[in-house]
């Protein structure tokens, strides 16, 4: 089953945004496999983002995403990388369709809401920089 990393950004967080952005995605039909409320470290940050390294914003972005505390999920679903960023919308929330997480939520590239992994390899390595393998909970939904 496959899995992808969400994160809370802390506008988000500080918005009081954590409860309806978890509830979309458990009313979707995903299944939370890990969470925590966590503030980053600029080297935790810089590591996470490093594909942006070279962009004239890496810096904001760092400073931003180590301002306050972020939610750190793992979801798990069929296709759920791919359709965890259709239900997020475009980076840009400005552009974002509404209906989307950033589209309903969110004004400003740099204060888009939420991450979420963009392939199965970006979720594997994002996963294991916040979560260790035994905080991954593995369970049957019996209800
Ligand atoms: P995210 O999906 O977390 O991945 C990289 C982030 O960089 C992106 O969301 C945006 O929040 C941020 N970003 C992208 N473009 C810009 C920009 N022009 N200025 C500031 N931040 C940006």
């Amino acid at each position: 089953m496959e899995r992808t990393y969400l994160m809370i950004k802390p506008d988000g967080v500080q918005r009081n945004l954590i409860g309806e952005i978890v509830s979309r995605f458990e009313k979707k039909g995903f299944t939370l496999v890990a969470a925590k409320l966590t503030t980053l470290s600029k080297e935790t940050a810089e590591t996470h983002y490093g594909e942006h390294k070279e962009r004239p914003f890496f810096g904001e972005l760092v400073s931003f995403i180590t301002s306050g505390p972020v939610f750190a999920m793992v979801w798990e679903g069929n296709n759920v990388i791919s359709t965890a960023r259709t239900m997020m919308g475009t980076t840009n929330p400005a552009e974002a369709a509404p209906g989307t997480i950033r589209g309903d939520y969110g004004v400003q590239v740099s204060m888009n809401v939420i991450h979420g992994s963009d392939s199965p390899e970006s979720a594997e390595r994002e996963i294991a920089i916040f979560f260790k393998e035994e905080e991954l909970n593995t369970y049957e939904k019996n209800v």
